[in-house]
């Protein structure tokens, strides 16, 4: 949903605001992917945090945005072809054509409102993903903490954070809608990869996002740990000395050879990256 022009009706904070009072969390937070997901540099806009790649946009005219032919990838610490472009020339963007699509990229990447400047410029309320994209607007509750609560997703469902983490990460698929398992650039989708997971869905509602990322850090958890936590002493025919369970249950897809994004569809697999063994065999 893009939250576009409302800036009066939707009193967000900003993050420098919660930071007077949740300052522990606050400082973890900025240093996060999320909270360097879009960085103002000179002229143009700065699209990634850089843990993968960073795409570059700019203002064209009045009318029109322009994604950066190139984009830097960590990968090769360098400069090349942005994802889905066929030339250097870049992709232009009409602000306001049907599918919004560049306004959507400020609202996955920003937190608040976006508002229009001078020469129809868009203006994100507060760039990268900060307190209020997960928590709702905050204005009122800093004013008066105690009668005015926050969204905390730590009360929620592990299909509700699904959810949460899906409006941007994208939404498990509708049912009766079908997912291409094969292009393996969806596999960035990782609500919908989950969420197809034995692991999910015969949990009980106890498997989420949460299970795996704290959502104030970058810091990698233990991943084996928490999979033991659920699975103690599973008994393998395979030899799996040196390996982590994530790396034969949640192996690396490579949409190209700069980008790679981990299978979040536990289960067990063979050649195939994609899509586990038992599923494919109908089992
Ligand atoms: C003036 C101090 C203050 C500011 C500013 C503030 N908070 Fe809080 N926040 C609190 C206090 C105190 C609590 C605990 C309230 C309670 O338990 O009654 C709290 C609780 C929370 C909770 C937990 C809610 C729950 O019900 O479990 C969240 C989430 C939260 N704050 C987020 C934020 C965000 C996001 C901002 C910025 C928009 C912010 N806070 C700004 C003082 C503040
Ligand atoms: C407002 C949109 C938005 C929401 C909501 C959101 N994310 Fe993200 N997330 C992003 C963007 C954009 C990036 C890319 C950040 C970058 O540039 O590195 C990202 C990156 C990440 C990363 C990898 C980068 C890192 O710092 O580790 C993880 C893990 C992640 N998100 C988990 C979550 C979880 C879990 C939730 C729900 C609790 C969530 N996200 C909710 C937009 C969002
Ligand atoms: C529906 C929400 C959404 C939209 C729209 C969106 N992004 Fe993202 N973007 C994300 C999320 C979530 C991630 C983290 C997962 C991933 O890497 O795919 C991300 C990651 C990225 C990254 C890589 C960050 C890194 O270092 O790993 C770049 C660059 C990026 N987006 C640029 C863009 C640009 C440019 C647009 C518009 C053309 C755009 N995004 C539109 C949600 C979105
Ligand atoms: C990617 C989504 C996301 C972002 C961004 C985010 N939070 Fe949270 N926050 C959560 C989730 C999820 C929980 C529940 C954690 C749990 O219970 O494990 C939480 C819990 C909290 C709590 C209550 C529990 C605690 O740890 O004290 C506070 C306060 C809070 N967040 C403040 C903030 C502030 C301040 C920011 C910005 C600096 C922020 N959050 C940014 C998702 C987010
Ligand atoms: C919240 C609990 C939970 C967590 C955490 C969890 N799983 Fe599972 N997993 C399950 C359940 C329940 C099943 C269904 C089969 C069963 O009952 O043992 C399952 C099934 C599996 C299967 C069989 C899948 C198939 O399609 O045949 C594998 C492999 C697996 N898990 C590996 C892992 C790995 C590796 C991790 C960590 C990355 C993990 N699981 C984390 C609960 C969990
Ligand atoms: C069972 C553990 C587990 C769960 C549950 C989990 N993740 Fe992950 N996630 C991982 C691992 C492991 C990686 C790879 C980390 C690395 O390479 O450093 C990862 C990586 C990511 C990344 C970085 C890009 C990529 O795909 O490698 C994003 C974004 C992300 N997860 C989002 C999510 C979201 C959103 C959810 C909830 C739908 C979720 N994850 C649930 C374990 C988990
Ligand atoms: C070297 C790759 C590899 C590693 C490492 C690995 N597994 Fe497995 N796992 C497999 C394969 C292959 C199977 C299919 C059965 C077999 O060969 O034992 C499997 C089966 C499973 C099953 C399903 C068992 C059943 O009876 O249905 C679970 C659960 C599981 N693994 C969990 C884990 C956990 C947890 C870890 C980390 C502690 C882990 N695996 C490490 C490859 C691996």
């Amino acid at each position: 949903m893009i939250v576009f022009l409302l800036a009066a009706a939707v009193p967000f904070a900003g993050s420098v605001v919660c930071a007077n009072c949740h300052a522990r969390i606050a400082d973890s937070q900025s240093q996060t992917g999320h909270a360097g997901a879009l960085k103002r540099e000179t002229g143009r806009w700065a699209f990634g945090s850089g843990l993968q790649a960073i795409t570059y946009v700019s203002q064209a005219d009045e009318d029109t945005y322009l994604e950066h032919g190139l984009s830097w990838y960590r990968k090769s610490n360098g400069l090349d072809l942005t994802p889905g472009h066929k030339s250097r020339q870049g992709v232009r963007y009409r602000t306001f054509a049907a599918d919004a699509a560049i306004l959507r990229c400020f609202q996955c990447h920003s937190t608040g409102t976006l508002r229009l400047a001078s020469r129809r410029e868009i203006l994100p309320a507060e760039p990268g993903v900060r307190c209020e994209a997960c928590h709702g607007p905050g204005g009122e509750h800093a004013k008066a903490p105690a009668r005015v609560r926050l969204r905390n997703p730590g009360k929620m469902k592990a299909a509700e954070i699904n959810i949460l983490c899906g409006e941007c990460h994208r939404m498990p698929p509708a049912v009766g809608v079908e997912t291409n398992w094969e292009n393996p650039w969806n596999a960035r989708h990782q609500p919908v990869y989950l969420s197809q997971a034995e692991c999910f869905q015969k949990s009980g509602g106890r498997l989420s996002c949460l299970t795996c990322h704290p959502p104030h850090t970058s810091q990698p958890v233990n991943t084996s740990a928490r999979c033991q936590a659920c699975h103690e002493n599973t008994r393998h025919r395979t030899a799996t000395a040196g390996k982590t369970c994530v790396n034969c249950h949640m192996p690396d897809v490579a949409p190209s050879s700069l980008l790679r994004f981990a299978n979040h569809w536990i289960g067990i697999y063979g050649e195939n990256p994609l899509r586990p063994l038992a599923k494919r065999q109908g089992r």
